[in-house]
């Protein structure tokens, strides 16, 4: 728990609940998509925006972002990302939100501070960016490629008043497969806080794992959490709340490197009701 709480990670290990799910391996541009984004600000507030090059939407300004390439680490990505788009280097201070679109597509976005570099000017326009500026007004009033970003700029600037989380980065810690590391926590009736455990062979904190089938990848990060609801808490399986992220782990190559992630995850579930405690608890 401690670990965990703190952001950390260990070795995964091959023992998952419930039924095995077809895990040939994530790859990268094959069967899943990574991206990095990242949210920058300089002394006087100003946000790092870039003007797009790509033809489909070349002239619009976003935050830098960018695929994740096979053999990379995350905040590695991140970082090359923030260099080709806007000529800058930077370092993380934390993840702000991880999601998930369409089937294993997942973006990671950074809270960055930049550290060198100089801004991309349009004289130095490329296949990556035509330039980048620090924008200090209200974005929306620049033409952006996308409104995604807005809610990403609320919780950085949210961060910045008061961190409502601890710094999360990546940890370098190898995983073959996309799982979760879950933390199921609930409060039952007199407040006394419940944590789920897998209890086959050495108690742990249970682990599911995201099968590679495409109908698998479809359902995204929450299907194995949903399977393991069901599997755990018959007939009627608590609504999940949603899912806090608690830490990462990824590492791209040495022994057991590859394209999974391993996401620590936080889950409350609604304390049982008195009827659902009574059919539970057998009298006697
Ligand atoms: C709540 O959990 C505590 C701690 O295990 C236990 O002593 C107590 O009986 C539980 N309350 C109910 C109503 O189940």
């Amino acid at each position: 728990l401690d670990a965990v709480l703190g952001g950390g990670g260990w070795d995964v290990g091959g023992t998952f609940e419930g039924p095995p799910q077809p895990t040939g391996p994530i790859r990268l541009g094959k069967n899943v998509c990574y991206v990095v984004l990242a949210v920058l600000f300089n002394e006087e507030d100003g946000v790092l925006l870039v003007q797009e090059a790509k033809a489909e939407c070349r002239g619009k300004w976003y935050l830098p972002a960018g695929r994740m390439e096979p053999g990379e680490g995350i905040v590695a990505a991140m970082r090359r990302e923030v260099k080709e788009e806007t000529g800058l280097e930077c370092q993380p201070l934390t993840l702000l939100a991880l999601e998930e679109r369409g089937p294993a597509w997942i973006r990671f976005a950074f809270l960055a501070r930049p550290t060198g570099g100089t801004l991309k000017t349009l004289a130095e326009a490329d296949s990556e960016s035509l330039q980048a500026t620090w924008w200090p007004g209200d974005p929306c009033s620049l033409p952006l490629r996308a409104l995604d970003i807005l809610p990403l700029l609320d919780l950085a600037a949210r961060y910045r008043r008061g961190p409502p989380h601890p710094p999360t980065l990546p940890q370098a810690l190898p995983c073959p497969l996309l799982c979760l590391r879950l933390l199921v926590a609930f409060t039952n009736t007199t407040g006394d806080l419940w944590v789920l455990v897998a209890t086959s062979g050495t108690p742990r904190l249970p682990m599911v794992a995201c099968g590679t089938s495409p109908a698998e990848l479809r359902g995204g990060l929450r299907r194995p959490v949903l399977r393991l609801l069901r599997d755990c808490f018959p007939p009627d399986p608590p609504p999940p709340g949603p899912l806090g992220l608690l830490g990462l782990q990824h590492q791209a190559e040495g022994p057991g490197g590859g394209d999974g992630v391993c996401f620590n995850v936080l889950l409350s579930i609604p304390p049982p009701t008195t009827s659902k405690m009574a059919q539970a608890t057998p009298p006697g």
